[in-house]
């Protein structure tokens, strides 16, 4: 994946609360190109490895739970600087912290359910992208 592309995910609370249209019209609304997608589920054994960087953390089971108790939108999205505008977009982790406007701000309740995912770095990007989608997937 090239480093004008990033990886989101919107989670399993987003989902359930009826978010996904009003989610991707703010993504779509700031610049940015679907390129993949899917309404998918992660099973225990994905949500266990894609989060396993954060397998020692106290979080990580109830993290696990949660990201595997409904269906999510997975994407990849394209635009120039894309990874710091996404998180730009999404806000904060903590949506108590995330700034006006932003996705987090708008529809997370929580630290942990907090509706929305982007990747940190073109290099976890590329690794998130291709977790999910086959390389003729992404357009
Ligand atoms: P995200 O940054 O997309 O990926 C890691 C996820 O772990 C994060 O979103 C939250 O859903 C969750 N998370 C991070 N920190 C905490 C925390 N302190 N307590 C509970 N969940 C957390």
């Amino acid at each position: 994946m090239s480093t004008n592309r990033t990886f989101t995910m919107i989670k399993p609370d987003a989902v359930e609360n009826g978010h996904i249209g009003a989610i991707l019209e703010k993504i779509n609304g700031a610049g940015f190109k679907i390129v993949a997608m899917k309404y998918t589920h992660l099973s225990k054994r994905d949500a266990e490895v894609f989060y396993g960087v954060h397998r020692e953390r106290p979080f990580f089971g109830d993290l696990v739970s949660f990201m595997t108790r409904g269906p999510i939108v997975a994407a990849v999205l394209e635009k120039d600087n894309a990874v710091e505008d996404f998180r730009a977009l999404i806000g904060a982790t903590n949506p108590a912290e995330a700034a006006e406007g932003t996705i987090r701000k708008l529809f997370a309740k929580s630290i942990e359910e907090n509706s929305i995912h982007g990747s940190d770095s073109d290099e976890n990007a590329a690794i998130e992208g291709a977790f999910h989608f086959s390389g003729r997937e992404i357009y």
